[in-house]
């Protein structure tokens, strides 16, 4: 397993360019099972997640492959498969999007439920509910949801759950009533820019979805889907976890290949707590950190677009966690998203958690540690709060990261920051973060501590 070893302190400078959508690509791609013919996506992200979903489509019938120039090349050949297998859905949620493409084109589809993951609940009963009001029979047997039909029709659905609408569940229903017989509305759909993408994407292939970026959808079932070509949105998580970096390190950096329309939310918060940030042309965003050293606290509400969005909660609190007084993140889209706050108290924070609110009372600086990712953004928001924080820190189980972010160690390095990758092993341990008189031949030295804590007390006596 690969772990970083983060040297805190630097100040990021330069550019950066942005890659495409990770939650964009994932049911887009998913999409080519209704489609007939070739398809050709432009701006995939080079993710675990993507290779993960690949594999899976493989399984169920799709060809893919990465041409020279990145582009990612899809292409149904059999239609016989519809078993979506645990081994490859456990691995990544987002696989669930198979379902109501695979439904509507090969009238049945075996999915594995994804189940729980380190950021809380996740079920899958609203991207049920869609497909069960376009007459799709489906239950539930031995882990796996079995779903068949003779023809989807055409009807009214309301998507709107207890935590909002559904992204990736709207994704799977649109998809469906593409090629479902007669019109279909959805009341609630979710407005998030990677869902317009997804239903961009299927117009292009011959759907007829209207309403996107809206809560109310209107689409006209077609015969067939057909294959075309598609760019894949500029990643705004990426975009705002990268400038919150350039802010806490208190840099200046610019950004590449921005939707500055998608960030609204996410660029007048940073605003509030002392971040500049201009615009330098159409799709460039410049973020600068002021001189005043600390920013100011500030109030978090996490919620369906176009608020903040939940994949930056974590990042937002790392930020905040170097405010001057006290800040309330609080997450209304997954209300137990909290793994990375001990993992940012274990770096000096001081963060209290009330229900689905974190309470943070914003320190001067934070110290170096060694810390675990629990999930992708939790990693996000411990390296932002490393390569700020005072000496260095290892971040293990980096496998998360790896699975949403395409190279963001290089392109941070390139921006001056200085992360690197290792395998995680004792040996490569920085000699501060190493207990060094920790062996079994040193009973009286355990007792009394390793040096470096014995200097630690010997340095405050003398005070
Ligand atoms: N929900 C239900 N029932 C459902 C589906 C969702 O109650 O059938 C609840 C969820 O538990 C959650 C809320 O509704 O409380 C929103 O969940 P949503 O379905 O929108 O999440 P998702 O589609 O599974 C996508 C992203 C997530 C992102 C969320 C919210 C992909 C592949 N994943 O998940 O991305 O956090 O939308 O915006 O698009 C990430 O990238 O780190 C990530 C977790």
């Amino acid at each position: 397993m690969d772990m970083f070893v983060v040297k805190g302190g630097k100040p990021l400078q330069g550019s950066a360019q942005l890659s495409g959508a990770k939650n964009a690509a994932l049911p887009i791609m998913a999409a080519a099972l209704a489609i007939d013919g070739p398809i050709v996506l432009h701006d995939v992200p080079n993710l675990a997640d993507v290779r993960t979903l690949c594999e899976l489509l493989n399984t169920l019938g799709v060809e893919t492959s990465r041409s020279p120039d990145g582009n990612l090349h899809l292409e149904v050949t059999d239609t016989e498969p519809c078993l979506a297998h645990y081994d490859l859905v456990r691995k990544m949620r987002a696989s669930v999007c198979v379902l109501g493409p695979m439904l509507a084109k090969r009238g049945r589809a075996c999915v594995s439920l994804p189940g729980g993951c380190n950021i809380g609940d996740r079920p899958i009963d609203l991207h049920l509910k869609g497909l069960r009001a376009l007459g799709a029979d489906i239950r539930i047997e031995r882990g796996y949801v079995i779903a068949e039909t003779d023809g989807l029709v055409g009807t009214s659905i309301y998507l709107g759950g207890p935590f909002g609408s559904t992204a990736t569940g709207t994704c799977n229903v649109m998809a469906a009533a593409s090629l479902a017989s007669g019109t279909t509305t959805i009341e609630a759909a979710a407005c998030e820019p990677e869902v317009v993408d997804c239903g961009n994407f299927l117009n292009a292939a011959g759907a007829k979805i209207s309403g996107l970026g809206t809560p109310f959808l209107k689409i006209e079932g077609v015969e067939k889907l057909t294959g075309t070509q598609h760019s894949i949105i500029p990643d705004r998580i990426e975009a705002a976890t990268l400038m919150i970096a350039a802010a806490v390190t208190r840099g200046e950096v610019e950004l590449q290949n921005v939707r500055i329309d998608h960030l609204t939310a996410v660029i007048e918060k940073l605003r509030e707590v002392g971040v500049a940030i201009q615009q330098t042309g159409p799709t460039t965003l410049k973020v600068s950190a002021p001189n005043q050293p600390r920013f100011q606290p500030a109030d978090c509400i996490a919620l369906p677009y176009p608020g903040i969005p939940t994949d930056i909660q974590a990042q937002l609190m790392a930020l905040l966690c170097y405010a001057d007084g006290i800040s309330i993140v609080t997450d209304k889209v997954f209300p137990d998203r909290f793994m990375h706050l001990p993992e940012l108290v274990r770096l000096g924070a001081k963060i209290r958690r009330e229900s689905s609110s974190a309470i943070i009372n914003g320190v001067a600086q934070l110290s170096g540690a060694s810390v675990m990712a629990s999930d992708l953004r939790a990693s996000a928001a411990l390296v932002i709060a490393a390569l700020a924080a005072d000496g260095e820190s290892v971040i293990r189980r980096i496998y998360h990261l790896d699975r949403g972010y395409d190279q963001l160690e290089t392109k941070l390095n390139a921006l001056g920051a200085n992360i690197v990758r290792t395998k995680d092993t004792p040996a490569n341990m920085p000699a501060s973060l190493v207990l060094d008189d920790q062996t079994d031949a040193a009973p009286p030295q355990l007792l009394a501590g390793p040096k470096w804590l014995q200097k630690q007390f010997k340095a405050r006596k003398k005070v």
